[in-house]
């Protein structure tokens, strides 16, 4: 970084070790390698004490914001495979009307400490919804504590973005113990080998001829990376973009077909599409109606874009495919922020707005 907190000189060697050391200080390299035995790891969590309710709720809803919503985005897109129950993933203060006593609110915040999350307990407290908390402790730990809330108490010291397979999974876990059809072990098993193998082929020991993710950030750098997937990995493209801007520090754009081309199409007629690098999230045998969608997208914007990548999700399962299209984009977001010589782990500005929302130096009044 240089002394104003611009991003310092790219870094064009993704191949040399000193680019990661220097680069990367606090290790988020080691966090994303580490990326399959957390998810094993996160397999082996409960709620303490277990869940009560004697049926499975009318409606799931799971309170978090940024990171720690990202696993609900993923709950919601394995849980419409497989469960009538409507999922809904809240990110704002207070909660839907929707969520009654008939309900279960999942409240997801790795720190604990944000307030929206706090703000959505308060809540379903008031109106009798049984919540379940996720996180490492902090306010919500207590509150959880206080109130005999069943919760799932997660190892601290990671980002709450790199504490993606802890938060999603253990969401799975308390989905499944409340009743509903989350996917069953073999799923998670499924995907376990999937992300192993992904590990081995996107680490930065990897060289970048045979490393998709270093190929697709050096085909990013300096574009504005534009994320489509279809209905079934939107969730996984959303999470692509965040990616990005948390941790390359970059502008990033997601859509979903085939919505966009009800609208979002139109737009790549602009000349600024030169500067656009579509990627999109493909999935084996995904049905023909998304491929031949997919194939027109390309055919339409690729002669006006920068250029065009697809990348494809492994593995049969859709926890297997949605990880390991999110395990992509956490190295492909990784090495983007390596290449453009920012530090992949801070986010001053998030932190920056968290302090001044506590300490209260903003009255957020209207002119
Ligand atoms: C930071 C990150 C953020 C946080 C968000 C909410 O790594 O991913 O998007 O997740 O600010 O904070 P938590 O997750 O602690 O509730």
């Amino acid at each position: 970084m240089r002394a104003d907190g611009g991003p310092a000189a790219p870094v064009r060697d993704l191949d040399d070790p000193a680019a990661f050391a220097s680069g990367d200080p606090h290790g988020v390299r080691h966090a994303l390698a580490a990326f399959p035995a957390q998810c094993r790891e996160a397999l082996a969590l409960t709620a303490q004490p277990p869940l009560a309710q004697p049926e499975p709720p009318r409606v799931l809803v799971v309170a978090g914001m940024g990171g720690s919503a990202v696993g609900g985005d993923l709950l919601a897109a394995v849980l419409a495979e497989t469960s009538p129950v409507p999922v809904l993933v809240h990110r704002g203060y207070g909660l839907p009307p929707t969520a009654d006593r008939r309900g279960l609110v999942i409240a997801s915040s790795y720190s604990g400490e944000t307030v929206e999350v706090l703000s959505a307990v308060e809540s379903a407290l008031a109106r009798g919804v049984p919540v379940v908390a996720i996180t490492t402790g902090g306010a919500l730990g207590r509150v959880a504590a206080a109130g005999g809330l069943p919760q799932v108490t997660l190892p601290g010291g990671l980002m709450p973005r790199l504490a993606l397979g802890y938060l999603f999974l253990s969401a799975v876990a308390v989905a499944r113990a409340a009743g509903l059809a989350a996917p069953p072990p073999p799923a998670a098993e499924e995907a376990l080998d999937v992300l192993t193998g992904l590990g081995a082929a996107l680490g930065h020991e990897q060289p970048e001829p045979a490393n998709e993710a270093k190929r697709l950030a050096r085909a990013l750098a300096g574009r504005l990376p534009v994320v489509y997937g279809g209905p079934a990995t939107a969730a996984a493209a959303y999470r692509w973009k965040t990616d990005l801007e948390e941790n390359a520090k970059v502008f990033a754009v997601a859509g979903v077909l085939p919505e966009m081309q009800h609208n979002e199409i139109e737009a790549w007629r602009d000349p600024a599409a030169r500067t656009m690098h579509a990627v999109l999230l493909r999935e084996p045998h995904e049905p023909a109606a998304i491929a031949q969608r997919f194939a027109l997208l390309r055919e339409l914007i690729e002669p006006g874009a920068d250029g065009v990548s697809e990348v494809w999700a492994r593995g049969a399962g859709r926890l297997a495919r949605l990880l390991s299209l999110v395990s992509l984009g956490q190295w492909t977001s990784y090495y983007l922020a390596i290449l453009r010589g920012v530090d992949p782990w801070t986010v001053p500005v998030l932190d920056a707005v968290k302090r001044r929302l506590a300490d209260g130096t903003t009255d957020g009044a209207a002119p």
